[in-house]
């Protein structure tokens, strides 16, 4: 894809990798870059860097999880700035906990903002593209797409079924002339996993370099973006030898007694609740 002169909307672009994939795109000749998050002031500061740049940037503070108020803003957006030639589908949210004490809540967040928010925004756009016949969709999904996570099991979920959702929507989009991408990166040094327990042997990426792999990969047309030496073997692996990986990945995993007393109590209340 061409990214000079063109019009980009990232999702998750207040922080973390959404953030930096928004500024990396500012560099490479993006004309106007669309910011979607919920924390106007973090995205205000996101489009001050963007316009430094000589790039325009527009913030658009809304919850994903709020269909009307999303579809409103797009009318206004499309009618504004024209059409989106790229959708990166950033935003997303994490919880960690063994599956027998997750929080009935917490399941239906992470369900709400990962994929009922990226359906939400992706089906308003990519009817628009379908009409102008152009377009590129980018959903981020992650390692954990691919090789699950214990400790993770509804973020593993939902990581699943973006990489399943790409692939549907990736052949019927093709006849409208629309392409859509999976970005799949391993473990990356944000906001999402500084309260995480980390898995063993994993090396973080920065956002940063998230970013540079997205736009690398979208000049090269690939239909599929792995980031990071680590997750290249990881879903190698886990192609030839599934059984082994998955034990290995069950090895890796933080142990309930890694966990902090504070974290502890909470899942004993989560379970009386
Ligand atoms: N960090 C990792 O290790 C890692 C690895 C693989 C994949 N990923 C994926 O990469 C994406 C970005 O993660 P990150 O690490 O950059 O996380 P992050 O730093 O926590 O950022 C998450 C972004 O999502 C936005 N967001 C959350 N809920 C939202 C809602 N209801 N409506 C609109 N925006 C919302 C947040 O903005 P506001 O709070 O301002 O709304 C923020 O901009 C996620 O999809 C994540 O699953 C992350």
């Amino acid at each position: 894809m061409n990214i000079q002169g063109k019009t980009a909307l990232v999702t998750g672009a207040s922080r973390g990798i959404g953030r930096a994939i928004a500024l990396q795109l500012a560099k490479q000749g993006m004309q106007c870059i669309l910011l979607v998050a919920r924390d106007q002031q973090q995205l205000t500061q996101v489009a001050d860097e963007i316009t430094a740049m000589g790039v325009k940037a527009v913030v658009l503070p809304l919850d994903l999880t709020q269909p009307i108020e999303v579809n409103m803003t797009l009318v206004k957006v499309w009618r504004d700035y024209g059409p989106i030639h790229l959708l990166i589908n950033c935003a997303g949210v994490a919880y960690q906990t063994s599956f027998l004490h997750t929080r009935l809540p917490d399941i239906q967040h992470e369900l709400t903002v990962n994929l009922m928010g990226m359906y939400t925004i992706t089906r308003l756009i990519a009817r628009r593209m379908a009409i102008h016949k152009q377009g590129t969709i980018v959903n981020v999904s992650s390692l954990m797409g691919k090789v699950a996570a214990p400790t993770m099991a509804t973020y593993s979920a939902t990581k699943f079924a973006i990489v399943g959702f790409t692939q549907a929507l990736r052949s019927e989009l093709a006849a409208h002339n629309i392409r859509v991408i999976a970005l799949l990166p391993s473990l990356t040094d944000t906001d999402m996993v500084k309260n995480l327990d980390w898995f063993r042997w994993i090396i973080p990426l920065s956002p940063e370099k998230v970013a540079q792999v997205l736009v690398d990969g979208l000049r090269q047309n690939q239909t599929e973006i792995v980031v990071g030496w680590q997750s290249h073997l990881a879903v190698w692996c886990h192609r030839i030898f599934p059984s082994w990986v998955e034990r290995a990945v069950a090895w890796a995993a933080p142990r309930p007694s890694q966990k902090p007393m504070q974290t502890r109590l909470k899942n004993i209340w989560a379970m009386l609740w």
